[in-house]
């Protein structure tokens, strides 16, 4: 299993410390919301750029945001490794992904939980990831709603190739309702970085 903390549940005031705490990470999933397509506001391309030089790990950005196309490339060059947007988003999805790959980047989706898997299908030999949101979407801490899961084999029985990587309420209870569904990649904030100790909580979600 793949593990990708959430800066989401970091410490704002301190990220470069936060980013300190969790080496044993596969990659970073850092979330951007722009208070439309999600009722909340997180962080942009700025602070993107600002911690990009604090760790070799990739960066997978996850954009819960309205019309991305535009702001591809700057998130490309704020130094995401991988974009993953909704095709929710009000963009047509082929253009979201032609930019994402014109930037030499990888592409996924993240699905909301009242998306239908086959929303995927369109895109899915072109995409890297496929993200299973098991919240909706805007805020962490939340719990997961577990019958999202039930759409990680419909997606891998299609695509074998593609990663799935579950979003929301991941925590050492979670985590093997995930395994067994079937994910690849788990993304967890709140279970990680409120943990005295997210080196271990991340070593229990890898091995789990
Ligand atoms: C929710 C975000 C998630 C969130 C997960 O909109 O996409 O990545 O930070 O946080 P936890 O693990 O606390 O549910
Ligand atoms: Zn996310």
């Amino acid at each position: 299993m793949l593990v990708s903390p959430s800066l989401l549940a970091a410490d704002f005031s301190a990220l470069a410390a936060e980013i300190e705490r969790i080496p044993n990470a596969d990659m970073l999933h850092v979330d951007v919301m722009d208070g439309v397509f999600v009722p909340n506001i997180s962080i942009g391309p700025g602070v993107i750029q600002a911690i990009r030089g604090k760790t070799a790990m990739p960066f997978d950005v996850h954009l819960m945001i309205q019309r991305p196309l535009q702001y591809i490339e700057t998130f490309a060059s704020s130094g995401a490794d991988s974009i993953t947007f909704h095709p929710e988003c009000g963009d047509d999805p082929a253009k979201v992904v032609d930019a994402i790959l014109a930037c030499g980047k990888k592409a996924g989706f993240a699905i909301k939980p009242k998306t239908a898997a086959q929303t995927v299908f369109s895109q899915a030999e072109r995409l890297y990831m496929v993200t299973i949101m098991s919240v909706e979407p805007g805020f962490g801490g939340q719990e997961m709603m577990v019958h999202t899961l039930e759409k990680i084999q419909v997606i891998k029985k299609h695509f074998p190739h593609i990663l799935v990587e579950v979003d929301g309420g991941v925590n050492r209870e979670t985590a093997i309702l995930c395994k067994n569904a079937g994910a690849d990649i788990l993304v967890s904030g709140t279970a990680i970085f409120a943990a005295a100790d997210p080196v271990s909580e991340i070593s229990f979600l890898k091995n789990i």
